[in-house]
């Protein structure tokens, strides 16, 4: 038996102006305030939002989350935000690395590695988000792009307690075309056995891993049931109260 409590993550990505968001994420809160889900929830609003929904749901069960961080704490840095920033507002995580960042922004395993570490500096937990293109899955490479993008971004120090995977196949992404639970066990249970080697077993086995990619209410409880998935990552379901909520009492 697992003893690893499932996290069910919204990304907002770039969307919502303050009235919506705001509405959103009080909406989650306040079905938390009476019912309870089997995970916890967690909604990372774009940065202008962060203040206004840290502040709406602060004494909830909801938390809030940055969808990037600086790798630096202050400094000349135009347009950045640094994970002792979200922390002041009351973050508990931050997402790094995802795929968007790594094509938008160039980001590198280096980079990615560097962003965590930051966010565990500032006792902010890390997303850590790898995935691999349909070209490498088409390729044969899937496995191995995972394994690599993992021990390139996973940070010092990282453990169950700070540190959360989120496996995003790229092609899954915001296409309605989600991974088969078989295609997403397989990937699960490899970047387990890769944390095995870089955490050790203990805190390999304890570290949740979320999926992420096109998850919904309908196919959500099949990918939750799944040994090695831990939660979901979610960007488009996560835009509604009824989808989020949904999706939650899936697990
Ligand atoms: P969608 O759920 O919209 O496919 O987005 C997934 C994602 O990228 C979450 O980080």
């Amino acid at each position: 038996m697992t003893t690893r409590r499932k996290l069910i993550a919204g990304n907002w990505k770039m969307n919502g102006l303050k009235a919506d968001g705001l509405a959103l994420a009080k909406g989650i809160a306040d079905k938390l305030a009476s019912a309870s889900p089997n995970c916890d929830m967690l909604v990372c609003p774009p940065f202008t939002l962060v203040a206004p929904v840290a502040e709406a749901v602060a004494g909830s069960k909801l938390a809030v989350g940055g969808q990037d961080c600086h790798a630096k704490t202050s400094g000349a840095h135009t347009g950045d935000t640094s994970p002792a920033m979200l922390a002041d507002l009351g973050c508990k995580y931050a997402i790094v690395g995802h795929s968007e960042r790594r094509t938008d922004h160039a980001e590198t395993d280096a980079v990615v590695k560097a962003k965590a570490a930051a966010a565990l500096s500032a006792g902010l937990i890390a997303i850590v988000c790898i995935g691999e293109t349909l070209a490498q899955r088409d390729a044969g490479q899937t496995i191995e792009v995972n394994r690599s993008q993992l021990n390139g971004s996973l940070p010092e120090g990282a453990d169950a307690a700070n540190t959360v995977i989120a496996y995003e196949p790229v092609w899954a992404i915001g296409t309605g075309r989600v991974a088969t639970p078989a295609q997403a066990q397989e990937v699960h249970a490899a970047i387990r056995a890769e944390l095995v080697k870089l955490v050790g077993a203990e805190q390999a086995g304890k570290m949740r891993i979320l999926y992420g990619g096109s998850m919904k209410p309908d196919n959500a409880k099949e990918l939750l049931a799944l040994p090695d998935v831990d939660g979901g990552l979610i960007g488009g379901a996560a835009l509604k109260v009824a989808d989020f909520w949904a999706i939650a009492e899936s697990c």
